[in-house]
């Protein structure tokens, strides 16, 4: 495997958005639960909520910039299809004014609770109708040479960030989950992982109380 930075080539697939999508959901688990613990204002909470809107923010900026756009040259007139995609970005505008207000809340404590529910709340039902109808377009969609454009300019946009990013991804999931995501990817991210980006990651204690 050809290596170009930190992230080899090839090394990007369906299995890293879905993955994405269930550390979006954790993520969102361990928010509420500080809250519901009266925590929210704990530094390590602030620091893993900033660091998860930077990842909700990198995977809608390479799905709406980077992977419908393709998708959508390859439907041409699936008109059904279409529509399906035109949904999914509208969803992800639909999050912003969410997770700003969640950022508002944080400031004032005015409903925090309810703003997390309703960030949650809308967040999973993106997720869902993305998992359930956008993401199997891919795959159904894209040519090989095309999927190979996509993974390219996502190594390109994802450059710096591979460092959190895979162990973001890792971070307490069950051991099976977690060796299965692993051993899908190149040895030399895993070692990469393992040797240096896991151990950083960890030191920063996100949502440690
Ligand atoms: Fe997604």
């Amino acid at each position: 495997m050809k290596t170009v930075g930190t992230l080899p080539r090839g090394s990007i697939d369906l299995a890293l958005l879905y993955a994405a999508h269930d550390a979006f959901r954790r993520d969102l688990e361990r928010l509420a639960a500080a809250v519901a613990a009266g925590k929210a204002r704990a530094p390590h909470v602030r620091e893993g909520w900033e660091n998860l809107k930077e990842q909700l923010h990198l995977h809608h900026e390479v799905e709406d910039a980077e992977l419908w756009p393709r998708v959508r040259r390859a439907l041409g007139g699936r008109r059904a299809e279409l529509a399906v995609l035109k949904q999914t970005t509208a969803e992800h505008a639909r999050l912003e004014p969410l997770v700003v207000a969640v950022d508002a809340a944080l400031e004032d404590g005015v409903d925090l609770a309810g703003a997390v529910d309703r960030l949650r709340t809308e967040l999973d039902v993106q997720l869902r109708h993305e998992e359930v109808s956008a993401l199997p377009l891919v795959r159904s969609a894209l040519s090989a040479e095309e999927w190979t454009a996509f993974a390219e300019a996502v190594r390109q946009r994802c450059e710096k960030g591979t460092q959190v990013l895979i162990p973001w991804i890792v971070d307490g999931i069950a051991p099976i989950e977690r060796s299965r995501f692993l051993t899908a990817l190149p040895m030399t991210v895993r070692e990469l992982n393992r040797i240096s980006w896991e151990p950083r990651y960890r030191k920063l204690r996100l949502w440690t109380v």
